[in-house]
């Protein structure tokens, strides 16, 4: 049976460790605020959204940017057990990924939205919520997360966004690989060593041609079948059956690039219980969404098809609305962002690694 969503009651410490050494390891309490009021339940009808285009990071003005700093500072500025705040929205990854929770039909299961089919679905809904959050926070309905655009080659897409690195702003996070700051180049696969700019941009097309274009089927691109009772709680980053190709591959490897090689766990963006405390990590998974659409509707050969299991499209997620509101959504709500008023520009760059001949 589909997955349900957990019992918010049911809260464990949650267990972050390293793929390559497991005596180091995290533990955190991600355990999410608890509302008063019963959970809403997601329509299209009450969650009206205004249709607006997300723009690649590197492309935004000056203006564009005081705003969404300012949206960060706000979000910042909340207390931490506000389900609003950037503490909390932080945790809702941690808890969703480091099994806080158990899964609702079979509670000797933790519950795991990577590693699976879940993946993309799960990650939109977060990004959904995120946005919508700052949205309110600003008063601007129009406001927009930005795209790290990492798979463009060609066009300023491939080094860390600008707007991410200043020292001090809302937008900056101490945490991350020193040796990765613009103008490095970014390196999809964690293993290109090597700072010839040739051969990282190739190793990166070939990356984004692996992962999106080969990957024809649902299976391969977004992952294998997750259902009650299915348990992949050792499932790592090196052993993960169920992963789909954009996950396991250019998405895991721009948060290997991102985070601080110096700390255990490569944290923030390195590992799970701390990725989404960079802000960055909100525009890198813009960009797998994007990717998602793109490898759906606009690849040679005409569309592809989702997951039409309805153990997949009736799988379950809590998150917060803008009002501090726990609601429940559906993987069947999430596959067309047209329906959440969501939408990318077509990026010319794409064409490199469509059309890459490996
Ligand atoms: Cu929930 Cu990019 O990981």
């Amino acid at each position: 049976s589909p997955i349900g969503v957990p019992d918010l009651q049911q809260c464990e410490p949650a267990m972050d460790v390293s793929p390559t050494n497991q005596t180091m390891m995290l533990t955190l309490n991600c355990c999410l605020p608890i509302p008063a009021h019963k959970p809403r339940v997601f329509s299209f009808h009450k969650y009206k959204s205004k249709p607006r285009v997300r723009q690649a990071a590197h492309t935004v003005s000056d203006a564009y940017i005081a705003k969404y700093t300012r949206a960060y500072e706000l979000m910042k500025a909340l207390p931490d057990d506000d389900p609003r705040s950037f503490h909390t929205q932080a945790k809702i990854h941690c808890a969703f990924c480091n099994f806080a929770y158990r899964q609702a039909g079979n509670t000797s299961v933790p519950l795991q939205v990577h590693f699976s089919w879940l993946f993309l679905p799960w990650h939109r809904w977060y990004l959904y919520w995120h946005e919508r959050i700052l949205q309110s926070l600003l008063g601007d309905p129009t406001f927009t997360l930005v795209f790290w655009n990492w798979d463009d080659q060609r066009d300023g897409g491939n080094v860390m966004p600008a707007m991410f690195v200043p020292n001090g702003t809302a937008l900056y996070d101490r945490n991350r690989n020193q040796n990765n700051l613009p103008p490095a180049l970014v390196k999809l696969s964690p293993t290109t060593t090597g700072n010839d700019s040739v051969e990282i941009v190739n190793q990166n097309l070939n990356d984004m041609y692996r992962d999106v274009v080969t990957a024809t089927t649902a299976e391969l691109f977004m992952g294998d079948a997750y259902r009650t009772g299915t348990d992949i709680t050792n499932s790592t980053v090196i052993t993960a059956p169920l992963e789909g190709l954009i996950e396991g591959g250019v998405h895991n490897g721009i948060h290997y690039w991102t985070g601080d090689p110096n700390l255990t766990l490569m944290q923030d963006m390195g590992t799970f219980t701390t990725a989404s405390r960079d802000p960055i990590f909100y525009a890198h998974h813009s960009n797998v969404d994007r990717l998602w659409d793109k490898w759906k509707y606009d690849l040679p050969g005409g569309p592809r098809a989702d997951h039409n299991d309805s153990d997949f499209l009736d799988a379950e997620f809590y998150f917060y609305d803008e009002k501090a509101r726990l609601v429940k959504v559906t993987v069947r709500d999430a596959l067309d962002n047209s329906k959440l008023g969501i939408s990318y520009p077509s990026v010319a760059a794409d064409e490199l690694w469509v059309n890459y001949d490996p």
